[in-house]
């Protein structure tokens, strides 16, 4: 009999599917994430202060995917570091590893974005290395170069004591495995990647301006599949530390593909836009179809199967 349970930094989950850090940013879309079935749920980034987020319209969906710019709309860890006590409380009984994604571009602050969350004891804890829809005070160069997610990384681990903490890294760098390998290097338990792709900018043709408020804003969905396995792809070829994939996933062939390519974990964001939460329900079913139908028990059979 085929089972979905994977393990991943330590951490058990019963299915490999994860909500990203993304588009979703309310606390009660988490708990439907949950209740849908996901096997674990990554919370809204939060930053040092609160952001209101970028100008109305942040989401779009163009023929072949969704652009973004929602612009790390969150509480800010006070406030936010408060919600997620109360919400770790009252989800810890139903064995859902709950992840917790920070997003600072100074050292000094992620580490005490990484103070405050500690002592809430969250099941991983994500390094978010890689948002393209930040402004410039935030200084967008971080964590796209080795040298930061390094220091960085190795800053936040001599801190973190037994929670994994992962690095989520962008595709829209030079060279991705580099920068994984640097993150492994430093103390990363694991990669997320990737982050959305661009910027990339859709225009209204009547009103004749950019469509988002923010103009660019980063690309997820279907159209993005190939740039997500190939990043995996080279990012296991770099590193031995397990890979959180996501970028496109509609369905299970898809996922087949992320995981041939290296990723422990399938992250599974854009497609509830398109499907609603229940998608999560249809891709469970499809991949122990396709288990059973290829005679694999445990997902870690096919995990990096394609550098073979
Ligand atoms: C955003 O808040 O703009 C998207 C999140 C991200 O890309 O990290």
């Amino acid at each position: 009999m085929s089972n979905l349970s994977v393990n991943f930094c330590g951490v058990h989950f019963n299915n490999p599917f994860i909500l990203p850090s993304g588009i979703i940013t309310e606390v009660k879309d988490h708990v439907r994430a949950i209740e849908a079935g996901f096997g674990g749920v990554t919370l809204k980034s939060l930053t040092y202060e609160r952001r209101e987020g970028n100008p109305l319209p942040r989401m779009w969906k163009f023929d072949c995917g969704m652009i973004n710019s929602v612009g790390l709309r969150n509480a800010g860890i006070e406030k936010g570091s408060e919600e997620i006590a109360v919400f770790l409380k009252e989800h810890s009984g139903k064995k859902v590893p709950i992840l917790v994604s920070l997003f600072a571009t100074k050292v000094k602050e992620f580490l005490y974005l990484v103070e405050k969350i500690v002592p809430l004891n969250p099941s991983l804890i994500e390094l978010n290395l890689s948002c393209p829809n930040v402004e410039d005070e935030f200084g967008k160069s971080l964590g796209m170069e080795k040298g930061a997610s390094g220091e960085i990384m190795s800053e936040v681990k001599k801190i973190s004591g037994k929670i994994p903490v992962i690095a989520k890294l962008s595709p829209n760098v030079a060279n991705i495995a580099d920068i994984a390998k640097t993150c492994e290097a430093n103390g990363a338990d694991g990669i997320a990647a990737i982050n959305t792709l661009g910027p990339g900018m859709v225009i209204d043709i009547v009103k004749r301006k950019p469509i988002l408020g923010a103009k660019k804003g980063g690309m997820s969905g279907p159209a993005v599949l190939p740039v997500a396995v190939r990043c995996v792809y080279e990012i296991y070829d770099a590193v031995k530390i397990p890979i959180l994939g996501m970028g496109g996933v509609m369905k299970v062939e898809d996922i087949i593909q992320l995981i041939m390519a290296g990723a422990t974990l399938i992250g599974v964001g854009t497609a509830t836009y398109y499907k609603g939460m229940k998608v999560i329900e249809e891709l469970k079913s499809a991949l122990l179809k396709y288990m059973e139908g290829n005679k694999v028990k445990d997902l870690k059979e096919l995990v990096g199967v394609a550098h073979n």
